[in-house]
């Protein structure tokens, strides 16, 4: 399976989702300005593979700086920071990597040592994310059987993290241990998140996969015997609620009527406890283009009025659980989430 970011030390290389399926290309950046690009155009998507992708864009310009003086350092490294920090308000992994690179980098006495400690925190968040992804797949997998097929939206897969996926998975664990798990994907209008990059990293996988469209999902439910709907995630609030991929909500609220178990797979690192619900937490309005073209040619009149939220907000009680790479949480979810944190800092 292609990584979606590779560290270079003088540039980093973006798997460029937006050419898949067709062409797997990389782009070379060199800047903090090709990574904010990157992110705002959605070549490298998906919360943790954001994070990773600012938290390299910042060892890459520390590396390439020639700023001798430690003050004069920082001080220009917190601009990158809260410029790379402009490319996407959502997801709070972006937030949560930028501020982890920073609080090492600040404790160095030296440039070079913050230089050596801003690469090790980036790499360090990569290779933590792998093991977390892991530890989600084999939470997740503990929740299904054998022959089940699971509905999901976007792609919360390997290539939205460093490796596995999150709602993705379970999928993916399945399919080394030779389990049969299989998918509906929704195809995830406007950008086809589903339709262009789930159906292609789980084909690469070996899994078993169909493609909906997103009108198409109360009828999957009502016709496919889908086990459980598990969806990823870009922040959770301190109550339990979440922000995904705009259509997450609905399908949420379909799951409750057809009484199908709706699962988010997060990372700790997406649990965002100064964000007390779901109603704080900024979403995303992207351009009117998206909706009124496909593919560069016009699908609606000229002037057409549209509302483009890239994500929506799953109120918590319509979540049957939560799946963390530290456990699965079910209910009392502002208690839970705030120990699991703990946890986090501890470790
Ligand atoms: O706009 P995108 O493609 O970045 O949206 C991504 C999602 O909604 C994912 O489900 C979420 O970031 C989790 S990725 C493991």
């Amino acid at each position: 399976m292609l990584r979606s970011i590779e560290y270079k030390k003088d540039h980093v290389l973006i798997l460029d989702q937006q050419l898949l399926p067709h062409e797997t290309a990389y782009v070379r950046c060199a800047t903090t300005a090709e990574v904010w690009e990157c992110i705002r155009a959605l070549k490298v998507r998906g919360a943790p593979a954001i994070g990773m992708a600012a938290a390299f864009a910042l060892a890459v310009w520390a590396n390439r700086s020639r700023l001798s003086t430690l003050p004069a350092f920082l001080e220009s490294l917190e601009r990158e920071r809260d410029y790379l920090a402009s490319s996407r308000p959502t997801a709070v992994n972006l937030f949560w990597a930028l501020d982890r690179v920073m609080s090492k980098a600040t404790t160095a006495t030296g440039v070079e040592e913050a230089k050596r400690l801003i690469e090790t925190e980036a790499l360090a968040i990569q290779a933590e994310d792998e093991a977390v992804c892991k530890s989600i797949g084999e939470h997740a997998l503990s929740l299904l059987a054998d022959g089940d097929a699971i509905l999901t939206i976007c792609n919360a897969g390997a290539i939205a993290t460093a490796r596995y996926g999150t709602a993705l998975a379970p999928l993916h664990l399945a399919k080394e241990r030779g389990i049969g798990l299989s998918a509906y994907a929704c195809e995830t209008r406007p950008l086809l998140q589903g339709g262009r990059l789930t159906t292609w990293e789980l084909q690469q996988a070996g899994v078993d996969v169909t493609l909906i469209s997103d009108s198409m999902a109360a009828y999957t439910m009502a016709t496919k015997k889908i086990a459980a709907v598990i969806v990823g995630c870009d922040r959770v609030a301190a109550n339990g609620d979440t922000a995904n991929k705009i259509g997450t909500f609905g399908l949420a609220v379909l799951a409750k009527e057809f009484n199908i178990p709706f699962y988010v797979a997060a990372p700790l690192s997406t649990v965002d406890l100064s964000t007390a619900t779901g109603d704080e937490i900024p979403i995303e309005e992207r351009a009117p283009e998206e909706i009124t073209h496909f593919q560069g040619q016009p699908i609606a009149p000229a002037g057409t009025k549209v509302f483009n939220p890239a994500f929506d907000v799953t109120p918590h009680r319509y979540i049957t659980a939560i799946i963390t790479e530290a456990g699965i949480v079910r209910n009392n979810y502002a208690e839970a989430l705030s120990r699991l944190k703990r946890t986090e800092h501890a470790a």
